[in-house]
């Protein structure tokens, strides 16, 4: 960390001695106030729930510039990586610093593919779940279930361990969302195909059956492909720094990363993109675009508990990039499979108008985030609406892993211990039954 030229003093109004605090520089962003000997110093806490003001960590993975709405994986813009790379090659660049070149791509692709089988096993783990669970809840199951079939790969603090259970969790993961799928809806799991892509393969696993050979549509593998670099990573939140405050006990990877798919699964995080299509449908049952007007005044009444779903983010105070790159997913893959007017797309292309010229929106910088038109563009693939907070979790699993590792070999890291002001009963005894 590069020490910045000026320092922080914070004094105290009722006469206790000031005390001064390093700053440090990131490369770009916001400078850092090391408070970290604030309370040796001075015996008290910062108090900052939500972190709204608060760096956990130092990272060199992806930044984020919410003011501009912009987004960088290692510093290359995702609408260049969403145009140029695949999301393999994204893998490579999010875990290894760089993107790769022409044999480390080949090495890559076939290290990641020659992992893609789950344990046989796994399948009769997965049998024990109810048909209509949700697919999250099975997810969070068989992810924290990995621990226990790849034994060689969970020591955290060997490098080697943490290298291969990457790999394992970026391969796996396609064949563990496509045998949710196949298992909720009764059909037989498709082992892997591995001279297709990495979206080739799961599309096959998810939309194949053993009885006829399937062809992957290049536009639709594309799509998907998008969606994965979209949701690859983004910096610390919820999720990512559920999978570090886990992984700093010195867990291993397996369990972490399924605390991350725990955490993803709430509708604030990634279950937005579930909620947002369930909202749209809803809007749609009750008359479409002309309930819009109605549907916009319940959100903006805060007494209503309704959110637009889809918009507003804790960091984006602009159009969120992704969501602009989805919206152009969404108009290619809706015109390949002939369904230019679909009356959802439309009605999430009517909210967004109206809410980003009504002052409610404007006022509170609220633009529509990754979610809103993803949940288009994944249910004309014919990806069931339960399994859109799935994808997200297979998409992000490298960003989690990366993170995880970063940290680990971060000198400075520590286990996450958050403090708190207390404000519960003061000391006391334990009165006997009858006089309680
Ligand atoms: N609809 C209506 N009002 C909203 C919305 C929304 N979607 N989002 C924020 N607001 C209002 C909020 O009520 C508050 O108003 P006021 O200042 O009058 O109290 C103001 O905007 C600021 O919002 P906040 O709740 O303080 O912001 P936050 O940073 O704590 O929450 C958020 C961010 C993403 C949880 C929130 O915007 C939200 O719940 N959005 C809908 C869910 C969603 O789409 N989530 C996906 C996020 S992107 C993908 C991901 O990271 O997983």
């Amino acid at each position: 960390m590069k020490l910045a030229d000026n320092k922080a003093t914070l004094s105290f109004s009722n006469g206790s001695p000031s005390v001064e605090m390093p700053v440090y520089q990131g490369n770009i962003g916001p400078d850092v106030i090391d408070i970290r000997k604030l309370y040796a110093q001075t015996g008290m806490f910062t108090y900052d729930p939500g972190f709204l003001s608060t760096a956990s960590c130092q990272s060199g993975i992806t930044y984020i510039d919410g003011d501009k709405g912009e987004l960088l994986y290692r510093g290359y813009p995702i609408e260049q990586l969403a145009t140029n790379v695949d999301y393999l090659d994204t893998c490579h660049l999010l875990l290894k610093g760089e993107l790769p070149n022409e044999s480390e791509r080949t090495d890559f692709h076939k290290l990641v593919t020659n992992h893609t089988m789950v344990n046989e096993q796994m399948q009769f783990f997965l049998r024990g779940f109810r048909r209509d669970a949700h697919p999250m809840a099975v997810l969070t199951g068989l992810v924290g279930a990995l621990s226990a079939f790849y034994h060689d790969s969970t020591d955290i603090n060997n490098p080697e361990h943490r290298e291969i259970a990457a790999i394992r969790l970026i391969a796996k993961m396609p064949t563990l969302v496509a045998m949710a799928y196949k298992y909720g809806v009764g059909q037989p799991f498709m082992y892997p195909q591995n001279d297709l892509s990495y979206s080739g393969n799961f599309l096959r696993m998810m939309f194949g059956t053993p009885c006829e050979e399937y062809k992957v549509n290049p536009v639709i593998e594309r799509a998907m492909d998008r969606i994965f670099i979209l949701h690859a990573d983004h910096e610390q939140n919820a999720s990512t720094s559920t999978v570090r405050l886990c992984g700093s006990s010195g867990t291993n990877p397996f369990a972490a990363i399924a605390a991350g798919v725990a955490c993803l699964w709430g509708p604030a995080h990634g279950g937005a993109n579930e909620a947002c299509l369930n909202m749209l449908e809803d809007i749609q049952r009750q008359g479409g675009v002309s309930k819009v007007g109605q549907f916009m005044e319940q959100v903006k009444d805060k007494n209503s508990g309704v959110k637009l779903m889809g918009f507003g983010h804790r960091v984006y105070k602009n159009y969120d990039p992704r969501a602009k790159l989805m919206q152009e997913t969404c108009n290619e893959v809706l015109e390949a499979l002939g369904l230019e007017n679909d009356p959802l797309f439309k009605l999430a292309k009517q909210l967004e108008k109206i809410a980003l010229e009504d002052d409610y929106f404007v006022q509170r910088k609220l633009y529509p985030n990754v979610d809103f038109y993803s949940g288009i563009v994944q249910r004309a693939i014919g990806i069931p609406v339960n399994l859109f907070t799935g994808i997200f979790a297979l998409a992000r699993t490298v960003g989690w892993i990366a993170q995880l590792n970063e940290m680990i070999g971060d000198p400075e890291y520590k286990i996450g211990r958050p403090r708190q002001l207390f404000t519960g009963s003061v000391k006391r005894d334990v009165k006997p039954l009858n006089q309680r």
